[in-house]
């Protein structure tokens, strides 16, 4: 069966020049256009099954506004935790206030909003939490992601790795041109299927206040045929569509790798780590770079690129035990400018990085998308590299692969070279990163006692934050708003009264395993239902967000709940957290967000949990080697309360 009418998602990207060596427009007011797709040979394709990505995408419900009094009743609820009596009492009357004036005007002004955008949060979101951030993208914005380790041992193996990766994106890539991913879903719920559209196609551009965004969809008329090798500093151009548009068989894939590393032999100028420069200064560097016409032409190819293909020479040492930490961190940084660090081009959504000794994995800038549709890649290409069949023919009239070049003429620019260098080796320094293997049990247990799998390991991250600190933190978790149109995520507040009441009853000698039990039970409902309400819109951050934009935007004052001790210390997130599952033995890893904090990602397995844990070492009090101890503790103990109170049930 297939659909004649089939509707054209309305796009928020930025659309991109059809020709490869046009200029880039200067920066709009919010980054992006709002243009209309257009995907006509999709209308004439009568192939395409119902199930194709867009299908349902302009049915999908629209972000809701939640009311207001909800809003900030649950506020009340998630700061109590954090706050000492006084500063509680003086946050409800901070709140009483608000509910009087000026919440119902700003609530007011944010209703309209949602009656005349898509998606009354998406472009505001862009910004505030991507475009507009100025620290490096690297570490704090970037995740990265290690592959299980691969078993070729030597550079031929290394390039016959990266040719099948290329060969198995591409074939994924065919499903997104021509639209026939499934759409996903949430339960029975569809879910929007905007980022997988971007993925492969999305490269960030620094601006000196604000960066921009581009996009070169599939559909357009010119669209990217080629990826980007990085090898040694150096940057090629490999087409990898032959004239009739077949992709490249992976024989041919690497014997054009060959020919680029037979040509990049040597280190070349590292202008890639560039790009792991605080925006403001990489912004002023690329205006210089610019005005080289080389140059202009060089970063168009890498902007316009279907992703970038880092070959990595280096590796660190690693203590023993320790191999996994290290692959993660050439994901998560490459490693400062002794090892990979220049080797990569991090504006660049998707990187996937093929390094030394099976090490492999990617690093994706996240303006554009979240964790999961990069994992469905990941795993979609995992798959094909463990076939061991071949089934790639040659494509007709290969073209052979062009380095990028780049001109350093500007004695600033290599000032900017140098100073980018000394930056990325001190974030390096500062990166205590750690990955783990949960083995003693993964979601099969949690699920047997009628628990929900992330409720119960966000509630050891509770328990593990108290054990070590004698209190409780704001923590931040994902959560999915794909259910709505150009839906990104909204927060969980997984600190909770309850989290409270059961991490101190946890540490409590004096109480009972039953009690102990009870306690988790509760707090593990407790998370679950704010978990079902914030994936359906009704979560907090974004609307108290909203509201704060909507003040700012119609000249207004910030509201003093938004200046409320309250509310910095709820969104100073000293633990942040995202889970990101995934088929293979994939973990995703990220920075912390603040200075005094921990970023965690897990992958929960049926039998295992694959974690990574990152702190800052400027941070005297934390580390994470004993956080990630601590996890494993409370991940013990609440194994053995569960169990312990069914014994005594007996
Ligand atoms: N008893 C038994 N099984 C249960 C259960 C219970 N009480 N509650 C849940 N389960 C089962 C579910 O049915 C599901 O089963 P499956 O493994 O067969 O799919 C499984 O346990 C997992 O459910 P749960 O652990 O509750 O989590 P979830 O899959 O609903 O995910 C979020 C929760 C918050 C992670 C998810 O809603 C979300 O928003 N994810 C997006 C995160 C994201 O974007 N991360 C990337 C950031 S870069």
């Amino acid at each position: 069966m297939f659909v004649s009418n089939i509707r054209i998602p309305k796009c928020d990207v930025r659309r991109s020049p059809q020709s490869p060596m046009i200029d880039i427009d200067p920066l709009k007011s919010y980054g992006f256009q709002r243009v209309t797709c257009s995907l006509q040979k999709m209308q004439t394709n009568e192939k395409l099954s119902v199930g194709r990505m867009f299908s349902v995408q302009d049915s999908l419900p629209k972000l809701p506004v939640p009311p207001l009094d909800q809003t900030l009743q649950k506020y009340l609820r998630s700061v109590r935790p954090l706050l000492t009596d006084d500063e509680y009492a003086n946050t409800q009357k901070i709140v009483e206030d608000f509910k009087r004036d000026p919440g119902p005007k700003l609530q007011t002004l944010l209703e309209k909003r949602a009656q005349r955008e898509t998606n009354w949060l998406s472009d505001w979101w862009t910004n505030t939490a991507y475009l507009e951030f100025r620290q490096p993208v690297t570490v704090n914005v970037s995740p990265g992601v290690v592959f299980p380790k691969q078993s070729y041992t030597d550079k031929e193996g290394q390039l016959r790795f990266t040719a099948k990766l290329i060969s198995g994106l591409l074939d994924y890539k065919s499903m997104i041109d021509n639209q026939t991913l499934p759409v996903e879903k949430m339960g029975k719920q569809s879910l929007c299927m905007m980022q997988y559209y971007k993925i492969l196609c999305g490269c960030r551009i620094p601006g000196k206040k604000r960066d921009t965004w581009v996009c070169y969809p599939p559909d357009e008329a010119n669209p990217p045929k080629h990826v980007v090798i990085a090898h040694n500093n150096a940057f090629f151009f490999l087409e990898v569509y032959g004239s009739n548009n077949q992709p490249l068989s992976i024989e041919q894939i690497y014997e054009q790798l060959k020919n680029i590393v037979n040509q990049s032999m040597e280190p070349d100028i590292p202008v890639g780590i560039l790009t792991t420069e605080n925006r403001n200064k990489w912004a002023k560097a690329y205006e210089l770079l610019t005005k080289d016409k080389e140059n202009k032409a060089s970063l168009q190819i890498l902007q316009r690129s279907i992703c970038v293909l880092c070959i990595d020479n280096k590796l660190p040492e690693s203590a023993a035990g320790e191999e996994d930490s290290t692959a993660a961190k050439m994901m998560l940084h490459g490693g400062g400018s002794e090892y990979n660090s220049a080797n990569r081009w991090c504006d660049k959504t998707l990187q996937f990085i093929v390094g030394k000794n099976g090490v492999c994995g990617l690093n994706y800038e996240h303006t554009t998308a979240e964790g999961p549709p990069i994992i469905s890649i990941v795993d979609h290409v995992l798959d094909y590299c463990s076939k061991n069949e071949n089934m790639t023919t040659p494509a007709p009239d290969l073209k052979p692969p062009k380095k990028l070049n780049f001109n350093i003429t500007y004695p600033e620019l290599r000032e900017n070279l140098k100073e980018a260098e000394e930056n990325i080796d001190s974030l390096v320094k500062d990166v205590d990163l750690t990955v783990f293997k949960f083995t003693e049990y993964g979601k099969n247990f949690p699920k047997s006692q009628k628990l929900s799998p992330d409720s119960f390991i966000q509630m050891a991250f509770q328990l593990a934050y108290f054990r070590l600190y004698s209190k409780p933190c704001a923590t931040y978790e994902t959560a999915s708003l794909r259910q709505f149109q150009l839906g990104r995520t909204d927060t969980i507040r997984s600190c909770s009264i309850e989290s409270l009441e059961f991490s101190k009853g946890m540490m409590d000698p004096t109480l009972s395993k039953q009690k102990k039990a009870e306690l988790l039970k509760k707090a593990v409902t407790g998370h679950k239902n704010y978990v079902a309400e914030a994936v359906k819109g009704q979560g907090i951050d974004r609307h108290l967000l909203g509201l704060k934009l909507a003040a700012l935007q119609n000249n207004m004052k910030v509201p003093a709940l938004h200046m409320d001790v309250a509310y910095s210390l709820s969104c100073h997130h000293n633990v942040s957290t995202s889970q990101v599952p995934a088929k293979y033995e994939a973990c995703l890893v990220f920075g912390p967000t603040v200075p005094d904090g921990y970023g965690v990602c897990y992958n929960p397995q049926e039998k295992q949990i694959l974690l990574g844990v990152s702190a800052f070492n400027c941070c005297p009090e934390t580390e994470s080697r004993r956080f990630k101890d601590s996890i494993h503790q409370s991940l013990m103990d609440m194994k053995s309360v569960l169990e312990g109170s069914i014994q005594s049930k007996l």
